[in-house]
């Protein structure tokens, strides 16, 4: 049985192209594709996994009564069968139409059993037991792992699964051994079929296993209290030869039911087939493509949740902050306030913009500034500008911390009211270029360099990870590796 079903196998695996990259999915606004590289490695993992988590494995007792000339019936008992060690020297991974398929070739086992035996005449009755030790080598374990989307949620089956064993050495110690070794090998068979058959049910019923780990997934990830990410699959898993690409929703929603989002997507849903960005020439694992209604959708969520203003009443340059340092500006002000304390309040009206482009991320934030007077300790609004800030920034990975960086880049104002007269807009924009740049900006970065913690995939990390930003979308591709503690100091980050 497991003879015809090994074949099976082995001819999708003639078929193996030699392309290389990775190309994010075409729906969802995140996406993940797993390149050659990503499968070797996932592969590996697997087949370590799986052996650690079987091993001790038992195998069922195997009885027989053999017909011997002059003894008559003798009843032989292999008991405590147990495969105690399997080493894989060779795999490989193809991904095909009914799944990914896994074949480990050349590997070889070691087994042992308890022996007896026991006969009798009718005058005397025999028995003798010891221990045995097998070597199973040349064995073949294929398996295609069937992933398929169901209602958002991956699902995993065994496809075709089996187990074909070349040859095994049975070796005997304890009782007269050397004299019964003839007769075990009679069971050479029932072994080979038994190590086969063990490996096939188990193997098919891991597969069974994890699927229903994956099945206890939640479809959203919640950060705190606030929000959740919408982790619910709409695209794929799609195999091609080399690769397999798995899209999720990846939006950001408030957990708060009452809260209503006044959420502004842009229009330009992820495209299909032209346009989508790829970690070509990288030998990368992965590529995890994120469109920037992901950012976008943050940004909505956090706006809502928040109220996004920022009071500037202490600056290490205290004088900006005192109304004669704008008696040349706003003339009036000094004039109807002399020497009186200053404060800004900076209130973002709407969800700061995100956008993706080829040289990196934009965003851009409509904001009131209130120019505040404190006058015997009364805050007086006394005009208001409306502004809009425009701000590049980048991000790099470095293991489990997303950083980044922003600059202004833009910045244009309009007064929309004023007790204090007109104000000398081209002067007022200088002074508040100057505070942005000299003080927002810093403390932004100061706060990005920290970064923030991705989430951890079980001891695995992201390494060696590059950003590539393509037209409303960032592109990460990366290798994953086992956590390490030693901390490489980011080098993307610039001033
Ligand atoms: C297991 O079998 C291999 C050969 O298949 C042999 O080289 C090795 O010594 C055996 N290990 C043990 C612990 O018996
Ligand atoms: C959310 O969590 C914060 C603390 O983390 C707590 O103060 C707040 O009450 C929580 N809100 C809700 C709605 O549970
Ligand atoms: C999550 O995404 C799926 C697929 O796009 C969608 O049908 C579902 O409504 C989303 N859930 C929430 C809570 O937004
Ligand atoms: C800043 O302005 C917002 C409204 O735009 C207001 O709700 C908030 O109380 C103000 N904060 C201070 C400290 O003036
Ligand atoms: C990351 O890059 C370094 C240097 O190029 C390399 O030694 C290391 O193996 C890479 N890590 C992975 C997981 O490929």
């Amino acid at each position: 049985m497991s003879r015809r079903v090994f074949i099976i196998f082995v001819i999708p695996l003639l078929l193996i192209s030699s392309s290389t990259h990775v190309e994010s999915g075409e729906d969802g606004y995140i996406s993940f594709g797993i390149s050659e590289k990503g499968l070797e490695f996932a592969k590996d993992l697997l087949i370590n996994t799986a052996i650690s988590s079987l091993i001790p494995l038992q195998l069922p007792k195997i009885e027989q009564n053999v017909q011997i000339p002059l003894v008559g019936k003798v009843r032989m008992v292999l008991s405590d069968i147990v495969i105690y060690q399997v080493n894989v020297p060779t795999s490989i991974v193809q991904p095909g139409e009914m799944g990914v398929t896994i074949v480990a070739s050349g590997a070889t086992a070691n087994l042992s059993f308890e022996w007896s035996y026991s006969y009798s005449t009718w005058l005397f009755e025999f028995s003798d037991s010891g221990v045995a030790y097998v070597q199973v080598e040349g064995m073949e374990i294929g398996m295609t792992l069937g992933l398929k989307n169901q209602q958002g949620t991956l699902r995993l089956s065994p496809e075709d699964c089996g187990c074909y064993v070349s040859y095994i050495s049975i070796k005997l110690d304890g009782g007269a051994s050397w004299l019964y070794q003839g007769i075990v090998d009679y069971f050479e068979d029932d072994i080979v079929s038994a190590v086969e058959d063990t490996i096939t049910n188990k193997v098919t019923d891991a597969v069974i296993k994890l699927d229903s780990v994956f099945q206890t997934f939640p479809k959203e990830i919640s950060f705190g209290n606030i929000t959740a990410l919408n982790v619910t699959i709409t695209e794929g898993p799609t195999m091609t030869t080399t690769s397999l690409l798995i899209g999720i929703n990846g939006l950001f929603t408030q957990i708060d039911p009452k809260a209503t989002l006044v959420g502004h997507y842009t229009n330009n849903l992820p495209s299909t087939g032209t346009g989508t960005g790829s970690c070509s020439n990288s030998e990368k694992m992965v590529g995890i493509s994120v469109h920037e209604n992901v950012l976008n959708s943050a940004s909505t969520v956090y706006f809502n949740s928040k109220k996004m203003y920022w009071v500037v009443d202490n600056l290490p340059d205290q004088k900006i902050l005192n109304t004669a340092e704008w008696r040349f500006i706003i003339p009036k002000l000094y004039k109807e306030y002399p020497n009186d304390d200053m404060s800004f309040n900076f209130t973002v009206l709407s969800p700061p913009l995100i956008q993706i482009q080829n040289q990196g991320i934009v965003a851009t934030v409509n904001s009131d500034v209130f120019i505040n007077v404190v006058d015997a300790g009364e805050v007086i609004p006394v005009a208001c500008i409306s502004m809009e800030i425009e701000a590049s920034g980048f991000a790099g990975i470095i293991s489990t911390t997303l950083n980044g960086g922003i600059s202004l880049s833009k910045l244009t104002m309009s007064l929309k009211w004023s007790k204090i007269g007109t104000l000398h807009m081209l002067l007022v924009q200088s002074v508040m270029s100057r505070l942005l740049k000299s003080i927002i900006v810093p403390v932004v970065n100061l706060r990005l360099r920290v970064g923030y913690s991705l989430p951890d995939f079980h001891g695995y990390e992201l390494q060696n990870a590059s950003i590539i930003y393509h037209d409303s979308k960032i592109l990460v591709c990366s290798d994953i590796a086992r956590a390490y503690d030693d901390y490489i100091p980011h080098r993307f980050y610039y001033e």
